[in-house]
């Protein structure tokens, strides 16, 4: 195969070059090495199902022994299915996934999940699914584990950033192009996880109890797109139930719908550990088991099948989808397409700088710009003498969430240095992290005398323990230690601690059960609540007040679940927290960044994570906000946090979302206007958590669950999901879904609607965009539908077209959006099937969910 370089541009030029990509792409016009990118994508696109793979593909199944065919149902070292020799089938490779190749060495991290969905751009979508596709292939992934499209229900979903939004339509609309995107480069999607992972808390036993029409109105329209429209080749189940079945074994889920009705022809496979049952998963869809065979194994499986509990026919149905895709992708070498090239003969880089201009433009599309009084935004360079970039997130980069999404980037730029590399010299830019880290705090912390250390044998803090006295509690996490103690221990600290002044302390620890360690917090004999069940800071933090010269007596229950000990505690005065030199720089400087929000320690996989933001930040905000009235706060986070504390005395707020490595570039170009922010909020931002749509259906009534025990979340908000929920209700949270500032203007006309027109569409509706400020932009034209004479209950309004554009300053552009039957559709819960009710519906457009300037109605008739 011919070497078609990825790079294309020479190395004296780079620096210069990767950003003109960057601006070229969003203009519209492709990278560089188009030419080569094409043959690429020929050479690497994936075979559509036919006779002769399915022939080719029967004939190699009847090759192989049932021991065999079982080998091949379980995974092998965390990230392979395993070979079949006989039949030439090497094992395949496996990465994560949404926001860049995570397993495998440091790679290109993008604006992946939440931020792709605020940048509103099929473009971008197929962009970065080709970028990630590209990634894969040169570290010979076959499999790569995304896109994730669980909806965005709660704010404090753990996972929310790794998904993309709140909207089911949006969700359809990105996810196709994106998967387009990875399976031309020749590496199989794996759309995930199938379904109802829309909450981290006890993810294993949390069964998510969901209506008929709610489960396809809301969460299964993006699997259904990734399937139906894109061919997806392979689909993750969840770790959760649905309905009182573990997603591995749900019939319904599995073989009615996706295998059935919807014709998946691909391989499902488990989460990591989410199969928990032999016969079930055999019989209810589950083809592969990763990352080990622990229930699909022959040992398991063999004695099954001879008591007819299991069909040879189930067995063989699996093994045929996996050499199905392996044929068709050429990861076993047949006639009808020769294997894959070696690693060292494809055309795609493991570094590239064409990616990193993808990765901009992702971090320059999704930026959302939220408030901007004054207009304080976009700052004037040649007004900036001093800067001053101050909080936790400033530096080091802030690219990704926690968990398996997170992506070990290339060459990450923080917001710091970014803003730095912006201005050049002859600007002064301040930085300091504005509060202390974690360690300090504990170091810091001065017990009323030694604080004992009492270590129990086994887990229930009984018998006589070892006694030993220390004077903080702060071990630092060890490196390695990640392997269950085989020696189980329990360890009770106590120490007393006394109030200098009165007001709010922080008490604040390391060890969570995110990594299996268990940490029980009392404070005078009362519990702090644990964070594992319920909305809760991580790592594990909670305000409290105390009265000057007050004495606390302070006990930490720990259990360790590994061999070494990584607790922390210790205990901070809120008004001390704030830096000194934070509140100096920010005083003397022309303008202020906060950055403030979530990074991969207090938001990821594994756990959900509180509304407000971490602990110390609502103090640094405000005390910056007091000390510079010219401070623009950026957010990072999947989407929503409490920002009521300081929101009104800040003029400006960007919600940067998890921008990937060039975040930092990305930001400065906004803040000095070298960009006009165009992202859009793909999930309603709440003002609290109480006030958020699903908050009280979120977490299930009761007490914490007890361990191992199955826990029902009924999602009796039903339908109403994020701005469904306020629209409906005529309520209106604190920046609607859609919503986005800009630094130019844009006048919405001259809608056109027909009268009437059958359902079986297509339907064309049409309205005019104008740019009528000074600068040029871009604007996402978003069209929502009212079904007001429906039979049955419906949202208010329901997304069913978008539309980006760029338009310079005065230029007016036509937009055009085509509905189809589903875009007035519900599903009728007596035919169990889509229905149009015919009748009258009203058709809403402007530039979020709230803000809709025009509206006309429609009579559709069936
Ligand atoms: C995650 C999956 C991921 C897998 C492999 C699991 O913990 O839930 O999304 O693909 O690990 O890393």
């Amino acid at each position: 195969m011919k070497h078609t370089p990825r790079i294309c541009a020479s190395a004296e030029h780079r620096t210069e070059a990767w950003r003109s990509i960057g601006r070229a792409t969003l203009g519209g016009i492709a990278a560089c090495g188009l030419a080569g990118l094409a043959a690429l994508a020929q050479a690497a696109t994936p075979l559509p199902d036919s006779p002769a793979i399915e022939s080719e593909a029967a004939a190699l199944l009847g090759r192989l022994t049932l021991n065999e065919e079982l080998e091949l149902l379980g995974g092998v070292d965390g990230m392979y299915t395993r070979a079949a020799p006989s039949i030439g089938l090497l094992r395949l490779k496996m990465s994560d996934a949404s926001a860049g190749v995570r397993n495998w060495g440091p790679s290109t991290s993008y604006a992946g999940g939440v931020a792709l969905a605020a940048t509103w751009d099929r473009d971008y979508a197929r962009q970065l699914g080709e970028s990630l596709g590209g990634d894969a292939r040169a570290r010979g992934v076959q499999f790569l584990l995304g896109p994730g499209v669980n909806i965005a229900r709660s704010p404090v979903a753990g996972r929310n950033f790794e998904y993309l939004s709140e909207d089911p339509f949006l969700n359809a609309t990105l996810v196709v192009p994106y998967i387009e995107g990875v399976q031309s480069r020749g590496v199989v999607a794996t759309v995930k996880h199938f379904a109802l992972n829309n909450q981290e808390f006890d993810r294993h036993n949390v069964s998510a109890d969901v209506d008929e029409r709610t489960l396809r109105e809301i969460y299964l329209p993006a699997f259904e797109a990734a399937v139906r429209e894109a061919h997806v080749d392979a689909v993750m189940n969840a770790y959760n139930l649905v309905n009182g079945e573990h997603a591995t074994e749900n019939a319904s889920l599995n073989l009615a719908i996706l295998k059935g009705e919807w014709g998946f022809t691909g391989l499902l496979m488990s989460d990591w550990d989410a199969t928990y049952d032999t016969v079930a998963a055999a019989n209810h869809g589950l083809d592969l088991e990763m990352p080990s065979p622990r229930f699909l194994n022959a040992a398991a499986l063999l004695p099954a099948i001879d008591k007819g509990l299991v069909q040879r026919a189930t067995i063989d149905d699996k093994v045929l989808r996996l050499l199905r895709v392996a044929l068709r992708y050429g990861f076993l070498p047949s006639p009808l397409k020769p294997a894959a090239p070696a690693r060292i003969e494809t055309a795609d880089s493991a570094y590239s700088i064409a990616d990193r201009a993808v990765a901009l433009r992702g971090a320059l599309e999704s930026l959302t710009l939220l408030k901007n009084d004054g207009p304080l935004l976009p700052l004037d360079r040649n007004q900036i003498k001093t800067i001053a970039v101050i909080g936790p997130n400033a530096y080091p980069a802030v690219t990704g969430g926690g968990g398996s999404s997170f992506t070990q980037a290339f060459d990450p730029v923080s917001s710091l240095s970014g803003i730095a590399e912006f201005l050049g010299p002859s600007v002064r830019v301040l930085y300091d992290p504005g509060l202390p880290g974690l360690y300090d705090v504990f170091r810091d912390t001065h017990w009323l005398g030694p604080v004992t250390m009492a270590t129990y044998r086994g887990d229930h803090f009984g018998g006589t323990p070892r006694l030993a006295t220390v004077n903080t509690i702060d071990n630092a996490p060890q490196e390695g230690l990640s392997e269950p103690d085989p020696n189980p221990r329990s360890i009770r600290y106590h120490g007393r601690y006394r109030a200098g002044l009165a007001g709010r302390y922080w008490v604040l620890a390391t060890a969570s059960a995110w990594d299996g360690d268990h940490l029980d917090v009392f404070v005078d004999g009362r519990r702090l609540a644990v964070p594992i069940h319920v909305e809760a800071q991580i790592p594990p933090a909670w305000p409290i007040t105390l009265a000057a010269g007050q004495e606390i007596d302070v006990v930490a229950d720990y259990l360790p679940r590994f061999a070494g000990v990584r607790s922390g505690l210790g205990i901070a005065y809120e008004p001390n927290l704030v830096t000194a030199r934070a509140k100096q720089i920010a005083a003397l400087a022309d303008a202020t960044v906060v950055a403030a929000g979530f990074t991969k320690d207090t938001e990821g996989e594994g756990a959900d994570r509180s509304f407000a933001l971490p602990w110390g930040q609502d103090a640094l905000i405000e005390a910056i906000a007091a000390a510079n009235p010219r401070t623009i706060v950026t957010l990072t986070g999947g989407v929503g946090a409490d920002t009521r504390a300081w929101l009104d005395r800040v003029p400006a707020l960007i919600d940067l979302y998890y921008p990937g490595q060039e975040g930092g570039t990305a930001l400065a170009e906004i803040l000095f206007g070298q960009h006009a922010p165009e992202g859009k909020l793909p999930v309603t931002f709440d003002r609290s958590w109480e006030d958020s749509a699903s908050y009280r259906y979120y977490y299930p009534a009761g007490d914490a669950p007890r361990p191992g025990a199955i826990t029902h979340v009924r999602y009796d908000d039903g339908l109403l999901v994020g701005y469904r929920y306020w629209t409906s209700k005529g309520r209106h949270p604190l920046f609607p879904f859609g919503f986005g500032l800009s630094y130019t203007r844009f006048k919405f006309s001259n809608l056109k609607v027909p009268t009437y027109a059958s359902s079986r569409g297509p339907i064309e509706v049409t309205v005019d965009v104008e740019n009528t400020g000074t600068v040029a932009g871009a604007e996402v034209a978003q069209l929502y539908v009212s079904d007001p004479s429906a039979p049955v209950e419906r949202p208010e309004r329901e997304l069913k077209g978008f539309v980006k554009l760029r338009l310079e300053p005065g230029e007016t552009k036509p937009v055009v959006f085509s509905l189809d039957r589903r875009s007035f559709s519900y599903w009728d819960m007596n035919s169990h099937a889509w229905t149009v009710a015919p009748g009258k519906f009203v058709i809403r457009v402007g530039d979020s969910s709230e803000d809709t300037p025009l509206s006309a109605e429609l009579r559709v008739t069936d």
